[in-house]
């Protein structure tokens, strides 16, 4: 007899997104693995039964005090694992929606005081304290779509120690909101004002002073650089990446977002974790990324809200070989919580099939993050899942931004969780 402190049954499908090896590409980032008339049980924040709901009565029962939940007819799927936000800024970037709409390119908006260095005047201006109350705001916002863990890069701040600073809050952004969250090392996110024209003076104190402060202190998972000219070249992405990866850390890139410059072909000779955006690689680099193993994490919302009107080549990229993950990419130039909204995006503009969508948002999301046991649900592991009010799992990207009615962290609804102070 197995003993649970909660008890969810009346889903008329789970998705476990259970079988098949890790990260899962071609053929099989489209199988679900899905139960019909399913029920779970959890104890001590895992999941013990994971199975139909008839097989369950026979093993599973409630301990006095647990919780019972009927799904009324709803669907279960995973936790979703947004794998890539810059949710950790403070302020906002409303104004530059009115030169984004008179089609003005990043670049422009950047030289017109926008971009990421008007985020980092407001970040490096802003008190401990509203930066995590902000930031803290958005994190739950994911979390009541659905989302259990999230990546969350630094990078506006842009100073060695501004920069770790920003490491510093994620334990705390993560016991203020229940998520569970991966850090990445983004200092190269742009040029500091301190070493305009010197980037390579700026990629030198970062490998010679804050890698290893980093890595000593194990206050990231990964190192990210945004590889992209005007930004950083290959050449000095590559020398952060080396000795981020000599110290121990996981890589990734921004690769090829606007310019197809090199990012993702680094990425496969690098053998990083992953190679996100790729809005302008080609099937070259997919070919590349397929071999080498990366996965890409792609954003189709950031594709959507972009002056070019691009697409995220997501379709392009399985049926290449390569895994695809999926983020919100959420940041103050394109501000989005909404994993379920990337998702519908990933299926309507990247061409996935919902199923596809749903691989890429949880168990290959969980991948690109360097989470092996979350994205999926299964026995044994942390009871990180929602219940959506839908017929099938398919729904979720057939719809555009359905929300679920609850979400559990480690058996804990979260859903309806307020700020701790
Ligand atoms: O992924 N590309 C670089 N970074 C972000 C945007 C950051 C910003 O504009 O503040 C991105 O889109
Ligand atoms: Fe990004």
């Amino acid at each position: 007899m197995i003993w649970a402190d909660l008890v969810v049954t009346g889903v008329a499908e789970a998705a476990t997104l259970a079988r098949g090896p890790v990260p899962r590409r071609r053929a099989a980032a489209g199988e679900l693995s899905t139960i019909p008339d399913a029920a779970v049980a959890v104890a001590g924040g895992r999941f013990v039964y994971v199975g139909s709901e008839r097989g369950m009565g026979r093993t599973v029962r409630l301990r006095a005090g647990g919780r019972k939940v009927d799904a009324a007819g709803g669907t279960l799927v995973p936790g979703f694992v947004d794998a890539h936000t810059h949710a950790l800024f403070a302020g906002d970037r409303a104004f530059e929606l009115d030169l984004k709409a008179r089609g003005m390119s990043y670049p422009e908006i950047a030289r017109r005081g926008g971009g990421i260095l008007s985020t980092v005047r407001a970040t490096r201006r802003s008190s401990r304290e509203q930066l995590v109350q902000e930031s803290s705001q958005r994190l739950l916002a994911m979390a009541r779509s659905g989302t259990t863990s999230v990546e969350v890069k630094t990078g506006y701040s842009l100073t060695a120690r501004g920069e770790i600073g920003l490491l510093r809050l994620i334990p705390l952004l993560a016991e203020r909101t229940g998520l569970r969250i991966v850090p990445t090392f983004l200092a190269a996110h742009a040029i500091p004002p301190e070493y305009s024209g010197r980037p390579d003076a700026y990629i030198d104190r970062l490998i010679r002073t804050a890698l290893p402060v980093v890595a000593r202190e194990n206050l990231a998972r990964f190192v990210d650089v945004f590889c992209e000219p005007g930004f950083f070249s290959v050449h000095s992405s590559e020398r952060l990446l080396r000795a981020a990866a000599g110290l121990g850390l996981g890589t990734k890139i921004h690769a090829d977002e606007f310019v197809r410059s090199g990012g993702a072909r680094l990425a496969a000779r690098r053998g990083a974790r992953s190679a996100d955006h790729l809005l302008a690689a080609n099937s070259d680099d997919f070919r590349a990324l397929a071999a080498a193993g990366v996965t890409a994490v792609v954003l189709p919302v950031t594709a959507f809200a972009s002056a070019a009107g691009r697409r995220s080549p997501a379709r392009e990229l399985v049926d290449a070989g390569v895994p695809v993950a999926l983020g919100t990419d959420c940041s103050p130039s394109t501000w989005v919580e909404s994993m379920p909204l990337a998702i519908s995006l990933a299926v309507h503009g990247g061409r996935l099939s919902p199923a596809e969508a749903l691989t890429a948002a949880t168990v290959n999301a969980a991948h690109a993050s360097g989470l092996e046991d979350a994205g999926t649900v299964e026995v044994g592991r942390p009871a990180d899942f929602s219940l959506f009010p839908i017929p099938t799992a398919n729904h979720i990207g057939y719809r555009f931004d359905v929300r679920p009615s609850l979400v559990f962290r480690q058996g804990n609804a979260i859903s309806s969780r307020t700020l701790r102070q």
